[in-house]
C-alpha cells in the first residue's frame, strides 16, 4: 500500500492545490491531505471550514482529509504513509521546500518527499495571493473551486 501525505495550511484550498491532488491519488494507493492546525494566527477560515471545504471539492475516492499538529514526519510515521507530496510551482519555492525535505529526511529517513509539478496554469497561484486580490476586490474566479470562491464571499459578507 503506497500511501502518501499532502500537507499545508489550505487557507484556502486553491486550484493548484487540487492539481497536485488529483496528481498524487493516480499515482499513490492513498493520499491524506493533511491539514496543519494553528499554523497562522489569523486564518481566514477555521479548521472545520477548510476541512469541509477540502472534503467537498475532493471526488476521488483514495482521498481522505485529516488535521496534523506536531512534525509531520511523525504525523507520517503514525499514518503508515512512506511519501510525503509536496507541490512545487516556480524554482523560487525549490530552496525552501529543499530544506524542509533534507530536514524531514534526516528526521526520518523512511518517509520520501515527492515533488510535483502543478499544471502551468496554475504556477502563480497561492493562497496569500487569492486572499489578497479578493479582499482587494479583484476576481478569483478559475483560480479555487466555485465552492471556495462562494465560501469566501460569504465570509466577506458575514465575518
Ligand atoms: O503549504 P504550507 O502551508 O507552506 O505547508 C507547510 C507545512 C505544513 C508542510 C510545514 O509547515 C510543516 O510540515 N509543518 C509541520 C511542522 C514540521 O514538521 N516542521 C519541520 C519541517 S522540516
Amino acid at each position: 500500500m503506497r500511501r502518501a501525505i499532502y500537507p499545508g495550511s489550505f487557507d484556502p484550498i486553491t486550484m493548484g492545490h487540487l492539481d497536485i491532488i488529483e496528481r498524487s491519488a493516480r499515482l499513490f494507493d492513498e493520499v491524506i491531505v493533511a491539514l496543519l492546525l494553528n499554523i497562522e494566527k489569523q486564518p481566514m477560515f477555521t479548521t472545520e471550514e477548510r476541512v469541509e471545504m477540502i472534503r467537498e471539492v475532493t471526488p476521488w475516492s483514495n482521498v481522505r482529509v485529516d488535521t496534523f499538529e506536531g512534525l509531520l514526519v511523525h504525523f507520517a510515521v503514525q499514518q503508515q504513509a512512506q511519501f510525503v507530496v509536496r507541490g512545487i510551482r516556480a524554482i523560487s519555492d525549490y530552496e525552501y521546500e529543499l530544506q524542509m525535505a533534507l530536514m524531514n529526511r534526516r528526521l526520518e529517513p523512511n518517509v520520501e518527499t515527492v515533488f510535483l509539478m502543478a499544471g502551468e496554469a496554475y504556477s502563480y497561484i497561492s493562497s496569500r495571493l487569492i486572499k489578497e486580490v479578493f479582499k482587494l476586490g479583484g476576481s478569483i474566479k478559475g483560480l479555487v473551486p466555485e465552492l471556495v470562491e462562494k465560501r469566501m464571499r460569504d465570509k466577506m459578507a458575514n465575518g
